[in-house]
């Protein structure tokens, strides 16, 4: 040992086995900091949710009526987003919208006219044209559906808390 090293453990003596303890007090200063962490990230949580917003939001107009013929669909997005809608007026006479995104992958979906359900391509998905629901294939959850609002020959569209993630 050379008398820089000897020199340096004198200045600054460590007692090996004693080193990779941990004191009682430490590690209560651990304990504290980690519970106070989770109780601060669940306390965030809880908030977040307490104070959400749950009113629907606002109306938006698509189209008339006579814009989409029976079976046919319509392509939209909503105000101030760029996530693609789709209308649908069913050979029942019935009007849904839905995201036009895979719950799987999110390819594209499209409207199978004369079957009531929605395709999607990418890996042989189907989905109810009614409630959007899964009838085969792997997306592991229904698709996300607007509200529809028919005022006269106006059809409206609207978010509901539920379709909102
Ligand atoms: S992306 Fe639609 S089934 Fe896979």
């Amino acid at each position: 040992m050379s008398n820089e090293e000897k020199q340096w453990k004198k200045d600054f003596p460590i007692n090996r086995p004693e080193a990779h303890q941990v004191s009682r007090r430490d590690f209560a200063k651990l304990l504290a900091v980690v519970s106070g962490g989770m109780v601060l990230g669940n306390g965030m949580i809880a908030a977040r949710y307490a104070f959400e917003d749950d009113t629907p939001s606002e109306k938006q107009m698509i189209c008339t009526k006579s814009d989409i013929p029976v079976g046919g669909t319509k392509s939209f997005v909503l105000e101030n987003s760029a996530i693609p809608y789709i209308l649908i007026h069913t050979e029942e006479g019935e009007f849904y919208a839905y995201e036009q995104k895979c719950t799987h992958l999110a390819c594209a979906v499209y409207y199978k006219p004369g079957t009531m359900k929605i395709e999607c391509p990418c890996h042989n998905g189907w989905f109810d044209a009614k409630t959007g629901d899964v009838l085969q294939g792997p997306p592991p959850r229904a698709l996300k559906k607007l509200e529809v609002i028919l005022e006269g020959e106006e059809i409206y569209v609207r978010q509901t808390k539920i379709n909102v993630s």
